[in-house]
C-alpha cells in the first residue's frame, strides 16, 4: 500500500459500552467520521483513531472502559500518530481528570458535544492533543448525518436527559436535564429513514414517556406515536426507556389502537418494596406499578413486559428483597435486566452506607435470576403453537439455511428460510420455546 493511500484511508475503531443511547451515539459519531474520510475497522490494532464510548451508570462498565483504554494505548508503540479518545458518560463526568489520569489519551468528548468531533479531529491532525470538550450548553444538534448502519431497524432520538433524580442514578448529571426534540424534526427523520428501507424504528430517550412535558405547544408522546403510525412504509414502532410514573392512560390505550406499535413495553421497576422505592426517589409504589402493568395487559393481551431491577440498595433487608421476588411472580416479566447496586459518586444514595455486602448482593442476584429464567422459559413455551409476525433480519449465526427475525413482542425467532426473506414480514408458527429464543416454521 502506498503512503498516499495510508493518509487518505483513515480507520476508526469504536468500542461502545452501555445503553441504546450510547449505541446510537456511536452510530452518529461514525457517520460524522465517515464524512471526514474515516472507515470503520473491527481491529483496534490497525486503527488510526480509537474511540471508547463509555457508560458510568454502574461501576462495572466504567472500570471495563478504563482497562480497555489501558490495553488500546499500546497502539502508540507501532503508530505514534494514532489518536485515542474517550466519549460518553465517563467523559462527561470526569472531563479533564481523564487526560491527567491516562497519559495516552488525546481527547475527551461528552455526549452533548458529539457534533464537535470533526472540529476536534481537524485540530488533532494538525498535531494538537489533550482536548476536553464536554457540557450541554448549546444543546446537541440532532440533525447530524444519518448513520448508514441504520437500515432495516433504526434508532431515532426523541428526547435527551432526565429530570427524575432517582437517588442511585448518575444519568441526570451526565446527560443533563430533559430536552425534547421538535416533533417535525423527528417525523422528517423517520420519513427519510423509511425512504432508505427502514421498516422498524425505536424511539430513544432516557424517559420517552415524558416527551415534551416541559415544552408547551408540542405534541404529547401518544400524539407523536399516532403521527408516526401514519407514516407510509413504516411497519413497526418501538420505544425505550419509560418511567412508571409517566405512563399515562393515553399511552396504554395507544397499544390497542395504533397498528404499527409493537406489543413490547420496557418498564423498569427497580425494587418491589415500597420502603426501598421511596428511598430510591422513584415516585411510584409497587401497587401503582402492578396496576399499570395490569392495564397494559388488558389493553394488549399479547404485550411483553420487560424491566430493570436492582438488588442490594442501601438498607435493603431480606423482607424487602422478598417483595421484589413477589412482584416478579405477580407480573411475570417476559425478560428482566438485573443489577447489583453500586454507589455512584455525586448521587444522593452514595452518601448512605452501602450496607449490603457483595456476598449478599451476589446471592440475591442469583436467586432473582434463577426465578426469572424459569418465568422466561415458561412464557416462551406458552407461545408454542401460536403464529407470529416476524421481521426477518438476516441469517442465523448457527446455520446458513436458518433465518433470524423478531416478533412484535421482541422475541428472537429462528426458522428455516433463505436470505431473500431479509427485510420481509413473514408469519411463523412457533414450534419450540427456548430460554433465549423461539424456533418455528413459516406458515402458508
Ligand atoms: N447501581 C446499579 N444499577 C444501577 N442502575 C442505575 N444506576 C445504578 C446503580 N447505581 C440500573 C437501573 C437502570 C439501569 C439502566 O441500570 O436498573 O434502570
Ligand atoms: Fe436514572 Fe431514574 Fe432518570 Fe432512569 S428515571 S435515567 S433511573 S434518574
Amino acid at each position: 500500500m502506498s503512503d498516499k493511500l495510508i493518509v487518505m484511508e483513515r480507520r476508526v475503531y469504536i468500542k461502545t459500552f452501555g445503553c441504546q443511547m450510547n449505541e446510537h451515539d456511536s452510530e452518529r459519531m461514525l457517520a460524522l467520521l465517515e464524512e471526514c474520510g474515516y472507515h470503520e475497522t473491527v481491529k483496534w490494532e490497525e486503527a488510526d483513531l480509537i474511540l471508547v464510548n463509555t457508560c458510568t451508570v454502574r461501576e462495572k462498565p466504567e472500570q471495563k472502559a478504563y482497562s480497555i483504554v489501558g490495553r488500546f494505548q499500546q497502539i502508540k508503540k507501532n503508530n505514534p500518530d494514532a489518536i485515542i479518545g474517550i466519549a460518553g458518560c465517563v467523559a462527561q463526568q470526569r472531563g479533564e481528570e481523564l487526560l491527567a489520569r491516562i497519559p495516552a489519551l488525546d481527547f475527551v468528548l461528552g455526549p452533548g458535544k458529539i457534533y464537535k468531533l470533526p472540529e476536534i479531529l481537524h485540530e488533532m491532525h494538525k498535531g494538537m492533543r489533550g482536548v476536553c470538550t464536554v457540557g450541554f450548553e448549546n444543546g446537541c444538534p440532532t440533525n447530524l448525518p444519518i448513520p448508514h448502519t441504520q437500515q432495516l431497524r433504526a434508532y431515532v432520538t426523541i428526547m435527551q436527559g432526565c429530570d427524575n433524580f432517582c437517588s442511585y442514578c448518575i444519568v441526570p448529571s451526565v446527560r443533563g436535564r430533559e430536552r425534547s426534540r421538535p416533533s417535525g424534526e423527528i417525523l422528517a427523520e423517520i420519513h427519510a429513514l423509511v425512504q432508505r428501507g427502514t421498516k422498524e424504528v425505536t424511539l430513544l430517550g432516557q424517559n420517552v414517556n415524558s416527551y415534551a412535558n416541559n415544552t408547551p405547544r408540542e405534541l404529547t408522546f401518544p400524539q407523536l406515536l399516532a403521527k408516526i403510525d401514519e407514516i407510509p412504509g413504516l411497519e413497526r414502532i418501538r420505544f425505550t426507556t419509560s418511567h412508571p410514573k409517566d405512563l399515562t392512560e393515553e399511552i396504554i390505550e395507544a397499544f390497542g389502537q395504533l397498528k404499527h406499535l409493537c406489543e413490547h413495553f420496557h418498564l423498569p421497576f427497580q425494587a418491589g418494596s415500597n420502603a426501598v422505592l421511596e428511598r430510591m426517589n422513584r415516585g411510584h409504589t409497587r401497587e401503582e406499578y402492578l396496576a399499570k402493568t395490569k392495564k397494559l395487559r388488558e389493553a394488549a393481551p399479547q404485550i411483553s413486559i420487560t424491566a430493570d431491577v436492582m438488588v442490594g440498595f442501601p438498607g435493603e433487608g431480606e423482607e424487602d428483597f422478598l417483595q421484589t421476588l413477589k412482584l416478579m411472580r405477580q407480573v411475570e416479566f417476559d425478560g428482566l435486566f438485573s443489577f447489583k447496586y453500586s454507589p455512584r459518586k455525586g448521587t444522593r444514595a452514595a452518601q448512605w452506607r452501602d450496607d449490603c455486602t457483595s456476598e449478599v448482593k451476589q446471592r440475591r442476584l442469583e436467586i432473582l435470576q434463577e426465578l426469572q429464567r424459569g418465568i422466561t422459559l415458561k412464557k416462551n413455551k406458552e407461545l408454542e403453537g401460536t403464529a407470529k409476525e416476524v421481521l426477518v433480519e438476516g441469517r442465523s449465526r448457527n446455520s446458513p439455511h436458518t433465518m433470524k427475525g423478531r416478533t412484535r413482542c421482541n422475541r428472537i425467532v429462528n426458522f428455516p428460510g433463505g436470505s431473500e426473506l431479509v427485510g420481509e414480514l413473514v408469519t411463523v408458527k412457533i414450534t419450540e420455546g427456548l430460554q433465549n429464543s423461539l424456533r418455528g416454521g413459516r406458515c402458508g
